[in-house]
Order: C-alpha cells, then sequence, then structure tokens
C-alpha cells in the first residue's frame, strides 16, 4: 500500500505500524544493510512511502515522501529531535556545537553565529573564494592528471580557514583534514564501527581519537591567540565577541565546538558537490558547451564576482542538477520525541527517521528521467510544478544549513572560476561511492587538465 499524503490524527495508539523487510531475531535487518545500504534503500521502496526496519538495536523508519519530510523538518519539528545515533557517533569531534546540541543552548548558539552568514558578510568572503579557484587553476598544466577530489577538499578548506579564521592554515591542514577523514571513517554507514560508541577501542575508533585530539591541540592553540584581539570580520572574531542577552560570551568549550562543527560540515560539503559537479560536465559535453558559452559572454575573461552570480544563470542550473543527483548531505536524521502517526501509521516514540535527499531527489513521481543530468529542467515553471521538500539539499525548517547561502555562493564561484579557463576529462565514468558522513566516493576522481 503506497501512502502518500500525511494525514493527521489524535489518535496514533489505533494505528499499525509501518511495514517494512523481513527482520531477524537480534540483528533484525543489520546484515542487509551493512552488505550494501544502497542496495537495502533501494529495496525498501517496495513497502511505501514510510518503512520501517532495525539496524544495530536501533529501530529507524525512512520516509520517501516530500509531505512527510516538511511535516518532519518544518510544520511539526517540535516533536521531532536530532538522531540520538548520530549525536553518538559524531560526539567527540563536533562535541555541542550547532549541528548536534538541541533546545534553548542551540537557539542561543544558533543566534549568536546567524549574523557570520548575513549576506554582506558572504560577500566578503568571496574575494578569497575566486582567488583561490584561480590560484589552483593556475598550478595545474595542460595535460596533468589530478585528483579531483583532493584538489576540491585543500581549495575549499582553505577558503573555509580564511573565512573561519582570517589564517591561512596549509600547514595545520593535516590535524585537519586527519580528524575529517577519521570522523568519516567513523561514520561509514557500511562499516558496523558507525554503530559503535567511541570507547570500544577498534582501530577505525582509535584513529578517530587520535586524530580529534591532535585536532583540538590546532584549535586550543588558534583561540588562545585570538582572545584579546580587537574585533574583525573572520568567523572566529565574531564568535568570540559575540555576547547574547545577558552580555555573556561563548566559553571556550563552546568555541571549540563550533570551530569543529564548521570546520567539518563546511569543507568536506562544499568539495563533494564541486567534485561531482566536475564529473557530471566532463560525461556531459553539451552541457559543458552551454556552460562555457555562458561563462564566455558573461564573464568576458574576468573572474567571476557575486553581482555575476545573478547573470550566471545556467552555471546555476548545473550546480542546483548535480546537488540533486549527488547531495552531499544525503540523509537527514530524526527522532520522535513522542508516539506519531505519519501517512496513516504509528511511529513509536524514540524510533530513528531517515529522510534520504538521494532517493527523494531521484523519484520519478516529481522528476521525468529522474537519473539523468539535464541542469535544463530547472526552469521557473518546474520549480513551480515541483512539491516542497522534493528538492532538500540543505535541510528545512528551523535547523536548516546555516552555511548554504556561503556553499551556494562558493561552489558557484569556484565552477565558474576554474571552469572559464579548463575543462577536465575523467579518467572512469562510474562513480562509485559510499554512504559516510558525507556521500563520498569510494574511489580516488582522477581527472587530465585541457586547458581552454
Ligand atoms: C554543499 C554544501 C552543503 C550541504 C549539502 C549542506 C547540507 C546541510 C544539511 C542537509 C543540514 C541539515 C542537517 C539536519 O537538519 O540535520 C546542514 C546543517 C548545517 N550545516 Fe550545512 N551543508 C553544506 C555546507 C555548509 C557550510 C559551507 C557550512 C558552514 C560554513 C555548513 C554548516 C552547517 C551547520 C553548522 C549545520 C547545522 C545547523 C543547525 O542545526 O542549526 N554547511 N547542512
Amino acid at each position: 500500500m503506497i501512502v502518500s499524503e500525511a494525514t493527521a490524527t489524535d489518535r496514533p495508539d489505533d494505528l499499525p505500524l509501518p511495514p517494512g523487510p523481513k527482520s531477524y531475531p537480534v540483528v533484525g535487518n543489520t546484515l542487509g544493510f551493512l552488505r550494501d545500504p544502497f542496495e537495502f534503500y533501494d529495496g525498501l521502496g517496495k513497502y511505501g512511502d514510510v518503512v520501517s526496519y532495525s539496524v544495530a538495536g536501533e529501530e529507524f523508519c525512512t520516509l520517501f515522501h516530500p509531505a512527510h519530510v516538511e511535516r518532519v523538518l518544518v510544520t511539526e519539528e517540535s516533536r521531532f529531535g536530532k538522531s540520538e545515533f548520530v549525536q553518538v557517533a559524531g560526539e567527540k569531534f563536533v562535541g555541542n556545537g550547532l549541528f548536534a546540541s538541541e533546545g534553548e543552548f542551540w537557539r542561543r548558539q544558533r543566534t549568536l553565529i546567524q549574523p557570520a552568514f548575513y549576506r554582506e558578510r558572504i560577500a566578503a568572503y568571496a574575494e578569497p573564494m575566486v582567488d583561490f579557484a584561480a590560484g589552483a587553476a593556475k598550478s595545474w598544466n595542460d595535460g596533468e592528471t589530478i585528483r579531483m577530489d583532493e584538489a576540491m577538499k585543500r581549495l575549499t578548506l582553505r577558503i573555509l580557514s580564511k573565512a573561519l579564521f582570517d589564517l591561512d592554515i596549509r600547514n595545520q591542514q593535516s590535524a585537519i583534514r586527519d580528524a575529517v577523514q577519521a570522523i568519516n571513517d567513523k561514520g561509514d554507514a557500511g562499516s558496523v564501527d558507525a554503530f559503535l560508541p567511541d570507547w570500544i577501542p577498534t582501530a577505525t575508533n582509535r584513529r578517530f581519537r587520535r586524530a580529534t585530539d591532535h585536532f583540538d591541540d590546532v584549535i586550543g592553540t588558534l583561540i588562545d591567540e585570538r582572545r584579546g584581539e580587537p574585533p574583525d570580520d573572520d568567523f572566529l572574531s565574531i564568535l568570540l565577541h559575540a555576547t547574547d542577552e545577558n552580555g555573556e560570551e561563548m566559553s571556550d568549550e563552546a568555541l571549540r565546538d563550533e570551530m569543529a562543527t564548521f570546520l567539518f560540515a563546511g569543507h568536506e560539503t562544499t568539495s563533494l558537490a564541486l567534485t561531482y559537479c566536475w564529473h557530471l560536465l566532463s560525461e556531459n559535453p553539451d552541457v559543458r558547451r552551454r556552460l562555457n558559452d555562458e561563462l564566455d559572454s558573461v564573464l568576458d575573461g574576468d573572474t567571476p564576482t557575486m553581482t555575476d552570480l545573478r547573470e550566471l544563470e545556467y552555471t546555476d542550473k548545473v550546480v542546483r542538477e548535480s546537488l540533486r543527483l549527488y547531495p552531499p548531505a544525503y540523509v537527514v536524521f530524526r527522532q520522535t520525541k513522542e508516539d506519531v502517526e505519519i501517512g496513516g501509521y504509528r511511529v513509536p516514540a524514540g524510533t530513528s527517521l531517515t529522510l534520504p535527499q538521494f532517493v527523494i531527489h531521484t523519484d520519478d513521481r516529481w522528476y521525468d528521467d529522474p537519473k539523468a543530468f539535464r541542469p535544463e529542467r530547472w526552469t521557473p515553471e518546474f520549480e513551480e510544478s515541483l512539491p516542497d521538500y522534493a528538492y532538500f539539499p540543505f535541510g528545512g525548517g528551523p535547523r536548516h544549513c546555516i552555511g548554504m547561502r556561503f556553499a551556494n555562493a562558493e561552489i558557484r564561484l569556484v565552477l565558474a572560476t576554474i571552469a572559464r579557463e579548463i575543462e577536465f576529462d575523467c579518467h572512469s565514468s562510474d562513480l562509485d561511492l559510499r554512504m559516510g558522513t558525507t556521500l563520498e566516493p569510494t574511489n580516488p576522481i582522477e581527472m587530465t587538465v585541457r586547458k581552454r
């Protein structure tokens, strides 16, 4: 039975539990999930829009309908909290930062941090975005093979470090990147480590601890150095000088957690988005030609500015379509605080909900030829006809991505800056992906540089 619309009832007790795949004693659906999470998700579709199963002792319910997503993230968001198992997995690294915290503490932090992401601040970050991208383009030779995934990570980390600390942290990059890699390994949904607490001494957990300890030292030193300095434009300075309505500043611990959160949430995601754009462009020469035409006519040989972005309409569509097919944050997790009716079923309190962008974004109920890369589908009429939350790469509601404007500017500016000079030939047309903390390629992404 496919239940397509959310219907509210005050009596969830009388309703049946959602259907789902056969669950085995003790292990539930853990083995099927770990064997191949993509295949597992594929198999859930036949049970309808609300599907339940259990993995590693956690009760899960996946929602495939945009109307259900909207209820969870927006209209009834107070009935759903952050998922505890995600918080446990990320706790040692992101602590009680904005991504993981809840309640009054989250609200206070979000209010203190929000000004760093106002439109005019983002405009100030545009210059390093373009300069560093132009520098990267210059450093590549015609015919050279580069590791695109690595190159984009280096670039977005440099941009973010500049925005966060007003610092070129190239020397500390390894500590930061090690920590990000270790948290990704820890979050790999295809591995049992994702479901184990940090204190169990597996090799992944030990690497995770070492990397986060080193990271703490680097961030601690940065905070110490900056305390007492006059206010500046970067994120750390804004946070160091921010006070709440009682005049209280952020503690060192809160600052450390926010730095870890923003470093993690803010560079891995955008680097993946760019990597997928380059991959899709190299596979779709017609799209690439249209993009070149737009860049040549709008930029006329110059590097792009924030103002140019308004005219780079096709570039915008390329990015949108790429985030549709390969959303770096591929699932939003929540947990029910009480028994809730969803789609005619009773979802018990304490259930982990997954709202999978990577499935909903390619559902043929909302998208024609859903697996095809077709930037031109993003016409105003199409957007008008698309149900809300059939597309939500940045989440939604009060917990939507605070870095969305930053990311949107960065991806488009970096793409335009590099693409106006260079085309890339991807060495393999297959993208083998894994569900880590983000949706990431399993293998190195190698590309050959072709100067235009
Ligand atoms: C393509 C790039 C990005 C994507 C796809 C993305 C996606 C998301 C999504 C889906 C959420 C909501 C998670 C939830 O509701 O549980 C989120 C939250 C968040 N994002 Fe992003 N993000 C991106 C870039 C960034 C950047 C550049 C930053 C910071 C500079 C950032 C910082 C955050 C933070 C701190 C949160 C938590 C917000 C809160 O709970 O109040 N993200 N992001």
